[in-house]
């Protein structure tokens, strides 16, 4: 289909930058540079001071990380970690293959984990708490700090659709033990092809994490045990280092354009918008997706979808009804969101005036 509005433009984003990604792809391919080379370090290195960590971990991508930094944290076969079912499946799997017990609890209305909720989850087993910070707005980590530290429990964020997000000043990744971040092509910072990292400023763990993503290597002849090859891939890591720089501006660009979004889209009775972009508060969001509620979700995205502006209806089958053993929970805001819940398009290649259209084209459906 010809949109007029992409979800995503990948080859606009390509042709903004390709001078200088043909230029870095040129030079590694060049040099040999292949597998776990000075650009992943340099990548490791500029990631772990952009969220203000001791390290960072380059991985093949966040399912892989948030899984290693389970294993790492010696979390498997007996133990329960709590997060939520509006998330993409993978926060679940990494906690499922770590041998670990998926532990459900709702998501409020800002689509994140109902911090009030965990309590009632918390067993004799549970040893963490995965948090998602969902379409770049991080969970209220002040209050699920407390909750963890009350009952002794390690958090691990899955920071995949955050990564420059922060609340009180403290950026996704930095709360807990541990963060995943994921380089998926349609993130803010993607890359071509999988690829993410982990985050911690455990020094041991990240110890751990180094050998456990390289079959156990921690060195050229000695290993740590049993590991994997979970590498970030040396090319990726170099597109991902220079794009790194841009992170700032887009993010910049990106609230601009939810602010846009949140007054052309003000006052339609059917649509609950998420919370505009301010420096007021405490959390600074990044709008790695914008995503409203729509009454009657599916009908407007037919009407969307006639007028050539594709969107997303996030896991419209909420993840605890599909066959992965979850249905024992049970999660009523989860399941209005699987109904309800609407991304619309929002990078940094979309123009000012296609956001209007997006608008008007709403408008117009509800009038
Ligand atoms: C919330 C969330 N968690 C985890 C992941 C998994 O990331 P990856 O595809 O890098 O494994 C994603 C990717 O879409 C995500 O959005």
């Amino acid at each position: 289909m010809d949109w007029s509005v992409k979800f995503v433009d990948f080859p606009k984003a390509f042709r903004r930058m390709e001078g200088d990604l043909m230029d870095t792809i040129r030079e590694v391919l060049a040099n040999g540079d292949l597998i776990m080379r000075q650009q992943m370090i340099d990548f490791e290195q500029h990631l772990a001071s952009f969220v203000g960590t001791g390290d960072a971990v380059g991985v093949s991508n966040c399912t892989d990380g948030l899984r290693l930094i389970l294993e790492a944290a010696g979390i498997g076969p007996g133990d329960e970690v709590i997060t939520v079912a509006h998330t993409f499946v993978a926060t679940m799997a990494a906690i499922h293959h770590a041998g670990a017990s998926v532990v459900l609890v709702d998501v409020g209305d800002d689509h994140n984990m109902r911090v009030d909720h965990i309590e009632n989850a918390v067993t004799s087993r549970t040893k963490a708490i995965m948090p998602v910070h969902l379409n770049g707005r991080l969970c209220r980590m002040d209050q699920l700090m407390e909750v963890a530290n009350s009952h002794g429990l390690l958090v691990i964020e899955d920071s995949a659709q955050a990564l420059g997000a922060s609340f009180l000043g403290i950026s996704g990744g930095a709360w807990g033990l541990a963060g995943g971040f994921s380089f998926y092509p349609a993130k803010m910072l993607g890359a071509y092809g999988d690829a993410g990292a982990v985050v911690t400023s455990d020094r041991g763990l990240a110890q751990r994490l180094r050998g456990l993503r390289d079959h156990g290597r921690v060195s050229k002849t000695e290993l740590s045990g049993w590991g994997y090859n979970c590498r970030l891939d040396n090319l990726q890591a170099a597109v991902l280092d220079l794009k790194l720089k841009c992170v700032h501006g887009w993010i910049r660009r990106r609230r601009q354009l939810a602010a846009m979004y949140d007054e052309a889209l003000s006052g339609v009775k059917d649509l609950r918008l998420p919370p505009a972009p301010t420096d007021a508060g405490p959390h600074f969001d990044v709008f790695q997706n914008y995503v409203v509620e729509a009454e009657g979700r599916d009908a407007l995205i037919k009407h969307l979808t006639a007028n050539g502006i594709e969107t997303l209806a996030p896991w419209s089958t909420p993840m605890h009804h599909q066959p992965l053993g979850l249905s024992k929970f049970r999660l009523p805001n989860t399941e209005r969101l699987a109904a309800s819940a609407l991304s619309l398009p929002l990078t940094t290649e979309l123009e000012d005036e296609q956001v209007r259209f997006v608008a008007d084209t709403i408008r117009r459906f509800y009038s």
